[in-house]
């Protein structure tokens, strides 16, 4: 199977957990749009979803599927999102689709966190991805020379401009041993909007794509 595949099986086996009647939390990134495809086919069911990005915005509703402004709910059963690294504490590396603010602040709302991600984004230690940090522009060089004392990297991630006006720094080499810690730290700097770091907030279930079918790992 093609790593698509894979994507394309979580993202359809997360349809087990949108329950009739509900808003549902969407995230950002080629594994969400597997999602979406499948929440269209329930969305004469669904109350509607809140999303995590103007991509996903753009996908939802052109399959017809009401998109709420998050100010105007204060329920989510569910929040379905991918991830670019997850280890067997359901903590993640996110943002790869620089989308990790608004994933973060919906994730944060919603009941419970259902990450979809095929087998190549599982790992024993965080940071063999590069760590996504959005900056405020003007703090890019004190947050990029404070990321350096924390041990990493870090590198502009050029042409990206996120959904919030802002930029992107990628971490590289870091060896995230203590993830709350790490996320609590970065997050402390003046200038940081957000770490995609989600180690406070892990995933509560995680829909593994693998060769041998869909794997579903339980906080
Ligand atoms: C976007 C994200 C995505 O969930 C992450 O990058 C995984 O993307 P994909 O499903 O395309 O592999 O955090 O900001």
């Amino acid at each position: 199977m093609t790593q698509d595949e894979l994507k394309k099986a979580v993202g359809w086996a997360a349809l087990q957990y949108v329950q009739p009647g509900t808003i549902v939390g969407v995230g950002t990134g080629s594994t969400a749009a597997h999602f979406i495809d499948a929440l269209a086919t329930m969305k004469h069911q669904i109350e509607g979803a809140v999303s995590s990005s103007e991509a996903s915005t753009l996908k939802l509703k052109s399959l017809g599927i009401p998109v709420f402004d998050l100010n105007d709910v204060d329920d989510i059963a569910v929040y379905v999102d991918g991830a670019d690294e997850i280890n067997p504490h359901m903590q993640m590396i996110k943002g790869g689709g620089a989308a990790l603010t608004r994933e973060k602040i919906v994730a944060a709302v919603a009941r419970k966190f259902i990450c979809i991600a095929d087998a190549s984004k599982e790992v024993d230690i965080l940071g063999r991805f590069p760590l996504p940090v959005e900056v405020i522009p003007m703090a890019r060089a004190y947050v990029a020379r404070e990321l350096v004392k924390l041990g990493g990297q870090p590198e502009y991630r050029q042409q990206v401009v996120t959904d919030n006006g802002n930029i992107i720094l990628d971490v590289h080499n870091l060896q995230i041993l203590d993830p709350v810690a790490m996320e609590k730290n970065i997050n402390a700097l003046a200038g940081v909007v957000t770490v995609g770091l989600f180690a406070t907030r892990g995933a509560d279930v995680a829909l593994i794509g693998t060769p041998d079918g869909v794997k579903t790992i339980l906080k």
